[in-house]
């Protein structure tokens, strides 16, 4: 089916100047980017954002580390967009993820993972209006 999903480049792969390149593989997979913008998430932002993962232990850093700088935020299209991307992200922990995997690729560990991709189509729905205005996300 034709899905959308959220992806974030986070602070670690965006100081890394790999925005172009991770979204380059979005692409040459299919997936087309339907709207994007970059941003400083703000602490509440970030808690809201991860707010399922509010009671495990990872939390506190999750935050901190999401807000440590700009993160490239979009919503990408295409058929089964949210499995096509999870395997182009690879495993959370990049110890763990496949050869040729973005996390593989760019991620330095499981909190600095370079990229977050929604897990399912309820929560793309959620997540990509939790950062997008409808009017925002603009498909042909
Ligand atoms: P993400 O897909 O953004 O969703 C939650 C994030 O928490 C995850 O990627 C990881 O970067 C981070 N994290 C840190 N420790 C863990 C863990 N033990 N299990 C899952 N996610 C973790």
């Amino acid at each position: 089916a034709l899905e959308r999903t959220l992806s974030i480049i986070k602070p670690d792969a965006v100081a890394k100047n790999a925005i172009g390149a991770i979204v380059g593989r979005f692409e040459a997979a299919g997936l087309k980017v339907v709207a994007a913008k970059l941003k400083q998430l703000s602490r509440k932002e970030a808690e809201g954002f991860y707010a399922v993962h509010k009671e495990r232990p990872f939390f506190g850093a999750l935050v901190e580390f999401m807000i440590s700088g700009p993160v490239f935020i979009q919503a990408l299209e295409g058929e089964g967009a949210i499995q096509k991307n999870r395997d182009l992200m690879g495993a959370t922990d990049p110890k763990k993820a496949d050869k040729g995997t973005i996390r593989a690729d760019f991620a330095e560990s499981i909190d600095a993972n370079a990229v977050h991709g929604s897990d399912s189509a309820e929560n793309a729905a959620i997540e990509i209006a939790y950062f997008f205005a409808t009017t925002e996300v603009v498909s042909a």
